[in-house]
């Protein structure tokens, strides 16, 4: 478990030293990243020292001693980056894709979970422009340790003080603890489109990209599970340590999901299956010699009531995108899919839609609950779900 602390600029930069010991008495790995400002407040070599680490500052040290790309390495070995105290002018800079040195250039890169403790002036941190940035920086994933009351390094009493150091090291090690949470697990994930062949060089499809499934496949291997990834065409990259099945049209998609379904604990049915296929696919390329071209389309299976029909002890979910009525359209299948939870999102909305990397929506439990998910990276939302989803179902 690998934590990158980023230090910046203020006063409370001291308690850093702090944070990496309790961290390294958890166990967990910490390497540090400097601003040159944090420098006037301690010492590299204190920070060094309890990491065990050389600290990081100079963007283009170890480029020129042994070819290391810094910010890049980094940014790849931290499963969280802790920005602790981070100043305004760190969090303002993210928000606005400034990177602009080490650390800035780092946290761009990462794909790790990044977190803010904030410490700083009263007046600095209620300055509208600052809170702004972190709103903007929330509904784009980022998390928030907010700063506690009090006494303040320049003799203001106010909101300001970097949070105490138990609860910065109590969110860290329970944003890493989650990544355990479904070991043991087999899960099985849908995700992308299905393409109905009219002829060998046609077909009909859908503009889904696969990447909500993607982001549920790579949040269940993280969080330790097994994971079994059955994907139409997509042009994404496939996450690291899953088993991925290819297929193309919404039958092999449901001979691929039926093959697995009995060894797995929780389906995702991410995927957009085409409800219709051609009922003649054509062996050869249809010319167009004929003035009009008619074609008659069937019903395919629907993979996911089958689910429902077979399923014993397996948790399911489904993903319904729908331009209408979302909440009782979802509610629908939710009941007639035998489902455990259904995600729903508005797909007319902005940020909500088939392709982009955001999504946002509702998701229904079948006790009758239901919890708003507002837009935000496709990740953070697949994290929401697997954290509900555990919670209620799983007993670990
Ligand atoms: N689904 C499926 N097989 C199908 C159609 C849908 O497994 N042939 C799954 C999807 O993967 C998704 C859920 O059912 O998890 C809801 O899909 P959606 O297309 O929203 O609903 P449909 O049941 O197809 O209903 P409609 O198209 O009428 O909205």
């Amino acid at each position: 478990m690998n934590v990158v602390l980023g230090i910046t600029g203020g006063i409370a930069a001291y308690k850093g030293a702090e944070i990496i010991s309790r961290l390294k008495k958890k166990g967990i790995d910490v390497k540090v990243i400097m601003t040159e400002n944090a420098k006037q407040f301690i010492s590299p070599l204190t920070l060094q020292t309890l990491s065990g680490y050389p600290v990081y500052y100079d963007t283009f040290k170890h480029a020129t001693e042994n070819y290391e790309i810094d910010h890049i390495s980094l940014a790849k070995w931290a499963d969280i980056m802790l920005i602790a105290p981070a100043t305004a002018n760190i969090i303002s800079k993210v928000c606005h894709g400034i990177a602009d040195d080490l650390l800035s250039t780092t946290i761009m890169a990462t794909r790790g979970q990044v977190v803010f403790a904030p410490a700083m002036n009263t007046n600095m941190y209620k300055n509208p422009i600052l809170q702004d940035n972190i709103e903007a920086l929330k509904k784009r994933g980022y998390m928030f340790i907010p700063p506690a009351k009090g006494l303040l390094a320049c003799g203001d009493v106010g909101e300001g003080r970097l949070a105490e150091v138990d609860d910065i090291v109590a969110e860290v090690v329970g944003l890493l603890r989650q990544r355990d949470d479904l070991k043991g697990t087999k899960v099985l994930v849908t995700a992308g489109p299905t393409r109905e062949y009219i002829d060998p060089v046609r077909f009909i499809s859908n503009p889904s990209s696969g990447r909500m499934g993607y982001a549920i496949a790579d949040a269940c291997r993280k969080r330790g599970a097994e994971v079994h990834l059955i994907t139409g065409p997509t042009n994404i990259k496939t996450p690291v340590g899953v088993h991925v099945y290819r297929v193309e049209t919404a039958y092999e998609m449901y001979d691929a999901v039926m093959s697995l379904f009995g060894q797995c604990q929780i389906v995702f049915k991410t995927a957009a299956v085409g409800d219709y296929r051609p009922d003649m696919v054509s062996s050869q390329k249809i010319k167009k010699d004929a003035d009009d071209l008619v074609i008659r389309f069937v019903k395919n299976p629907d993979i996911l009531k089958e689910l429902g029909r077979r399923k014993k002890n397996q948790i399911l979910v489904g993903f319904a995108a729908e331009t209408e009525n979302i909440e009782a359209y979802a509610n629908k299948k939710l009941k007639e899919k035998n489902l455990d939870f259904i995600f729903v999102n508005d797909v007319s909305k902005t940020g909500a839609g088939f392709a982009g990397d955001t999504n946002g929506g509702i998701l229904l439990c079948a006790d009758g609950d239901r919890l708003e998910m507002s837009i935000t990276k496709k990740e953070i939302i697949a994290q929401r779900i697997l954290d509900v989803i555990i919670d209620r179902k799983l007993d670990k």
